[in-house]
């Protein structure tokens, strides 16, 4: 969601994925952060990473709820702090939802962001979703060539979906035809 305005939800056919999710786009990815299930003693460092990369932070609160709720939810970790998060959910069975990404300042540029994306991608495949949708303000070029990179193409604009007006983008990834997780 990155972040939602209101919980429109619309249905697309989107591209099938042509890459193997669990093999594409890491190669050169910087190995030296690992990867782990967030917890409960984690949600005071990914708080402060949502405040410090979003204008529009979520509340701890439901930083914490999603913990409990059915999905993926993986921290990057250096040095026993956590560094980034990545959260996403499976919503009507098959429909996985990224709700948000981020990577703490000084840690961004060394890959950190594409292994915990590539790593929720293929959570989310394996717990059964067939497609998985982000959405992204159109001005965040990063974050736009991150999913892009990773295989999300464009299928939708939603105007107005953030609090300040600007247009999300809506990404979608399928699982490729004939995969198996
Ligand atoms: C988006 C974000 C999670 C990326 O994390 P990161 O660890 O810095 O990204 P990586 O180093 O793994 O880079 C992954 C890809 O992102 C893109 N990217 C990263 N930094 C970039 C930059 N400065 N300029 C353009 N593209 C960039 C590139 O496509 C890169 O792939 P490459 O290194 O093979 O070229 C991070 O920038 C962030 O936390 N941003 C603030 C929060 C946010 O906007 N989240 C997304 C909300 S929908």
């Amino acid at each position: 969601m990155c972040k939602p305005k209101n919980g429109n939800e619309k249905s697309t056919d989107e591209k099938t994925r042509t890459e193997n999710p669990s093999t594409s786009s890491v190669e050169g990815a910087n190995n030296f952060a690992e990867l782990r299930e967030a917890t409960l003693n984690d949600l005071d460092e990914i708080y402060a990473i949502e405040k410090e990369s979003f204008p529009d932070p979520y509340p701890k609160p439901l930083l914490k709820a999603f913990l409990f709720h059915p999905g993926a939810y993986i921290v990057a970790v250096v040095d026993k702090k956590v560094v980034g998060y990545a959260i996403g959910i499976i919503r009507f069975r098959s429909l996985g939802h990224v709700i948000s990404i981020a990577v703490r300042k000084d840690f961004r540029g060394k890959g950190i962001g594409k292994r915990l994306l590539n790593e929720l991608i293929n959570r989310l495949f394996a717990m059964g979703a067939k497609k998985i949708r982000i959405e992204v303000r159109e001005s965040n070029e990063i974050a736009i060539n991150l999913y892009k990179k990773m295989g999300f193409v464009t299928k939708e604009k939603i105007f107005g979906y953030y609090p300040d007006g600007e247009t999300a983008l809506v990404m979608f990834i399928a699982l490729p035809q004939g995969h198996r997780m």
